[in-house]
């Protein structure tokens, strides 16, 4: 279809699946919210993208406080007053890490509604379709980052070997200091890092976003070496792990239970050293195509 028929039909020319934004927490115009029962939970600040098959999220709780322990539960991502997503989820685990327990979901259904049903149909099947994905997964990713995902930068380093890669299947929850990851089991650096049980999570500030894909390739085989980056390191005050200088702030991490739940492994861990370098950060994030034309984020 060329581009004057795809602007016609659709509305849209060129349509990204994720388009990146750059914006601070608090300009994150959606919530994450749980229903069951008749009853509601924000967990915006307590669930994460965990694994992707199948397709699992976590949600936690400080012990004592979980309003759910429910096997079928419904989240919803909402703008305001509108509901942009549903997703339906099944409990699959539970994992105690100190404070808080981790309640791992698998995701049955998921729906979006930011566009008409035949919008939606002819933008996922002929733009928006990723090769290696089922319909299924294909409709719980445009429901899952119909909430913005933050990507941040891992830092890795041992002996002279050393990654950096993205991550935005990740969550850090503050009220616990708790930082939880889903990676993905054949990543070359995750038995070293469970080994070690340390990495650094790096805020993506100024980052420029060919240098967060750059981070993102090509690593199977050997990572690159620090003299090819296209940017700037400092090293983390605890662990002395290179932190790109364009974060504004850091995370040193202790991994303190692991799990794998599929293609992913889930890792939680305690922040044992937060540095914040410059005030006010922001940081990159994608946001499904979706919900990206009707939020009115501002694409990078
Ligand atoms: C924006 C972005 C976000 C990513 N998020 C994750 C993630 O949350 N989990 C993950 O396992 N891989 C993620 N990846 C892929 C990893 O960064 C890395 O490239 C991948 O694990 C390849 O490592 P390997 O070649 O050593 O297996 C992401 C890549 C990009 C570009």
């Amino acid at each position: 279809m060329n581009k004057l028929l795809r602007k016609i039909l659709l509305g849209y020319s060129n349509p990204q699946k994720y388009p990146a934004i750059r914006v601070k927490s608090n300009e994150i115009k959606e919530r994450v919210l749980l229903y069951s029962e008749g009853k509601i939970s924000d967990i915006t600040a307590n669930h994460s993208i965990v694994c992707e098959k199948p397709f699992c999220i976590a949600i936690f709780f400080l012990d004592g406080q979980q309003a759910f322990n429910l096997n079928k539960i419904e989240i919803r991502v909402e703008r305001g007053a509108k509901v942009v997503a549903k997703l339906k989820l099944t409990l699959k685990d539970q994992i105690d890490a100190g404070g808080t327990s981790v309640f791992i979901y698998e995701i049955d259904e998921a729906k979006t509604f930011q566009l008409s049903n035949v919008r939606q149909y002819f933008l996922m099947r002929y733009f928006l379709r990723e090769k290696k994905l089922t319909e299924k997964e294909g409709k719980i990713y445009a429901a899952l980052y119909s909430y913005p995902r933050e990507v941040v930068i891992i830092s890795y380093e041992e002996d002279g070997y050393y990654n950096m890669f993205p991550m935005d299947f990740r969550r850090y929850y503050e009220l616990d200091n708790l930082y939880v990851f889903g990676l993905r089991s054949t990543n070359i650096t995750l038995g070293k890092i469970l080994e070690s049980g340390k990495l650094v999570a790096c805020n993506t500030d100024a980052a420029k976003l060919e240098d967060i894909y750059y981070l993102g390739r090509h690593h199977s085989t050997m990572p690159p070496q620090k003299n090819d980056m296209p940017f700037e390191l400092v090293k983390s005050e605890l662990y002395a792990f290179p932190v790109p200088a364009f974060s504004a702030s850091y995370k040193e991490v202790k991994i303190i239970n692991s799990k794998k739940i599929g293609s992913h492994v889930l890792m939680i861990g305690k922040v044992v050293n937060k540095k914040e370098i410059r005030p006010d950060e922001c940081s990159v994030y994608h946001i499904h195509f979706f919900e990206y034309v009707k939020a009115g984020y501002r694409q990078l």
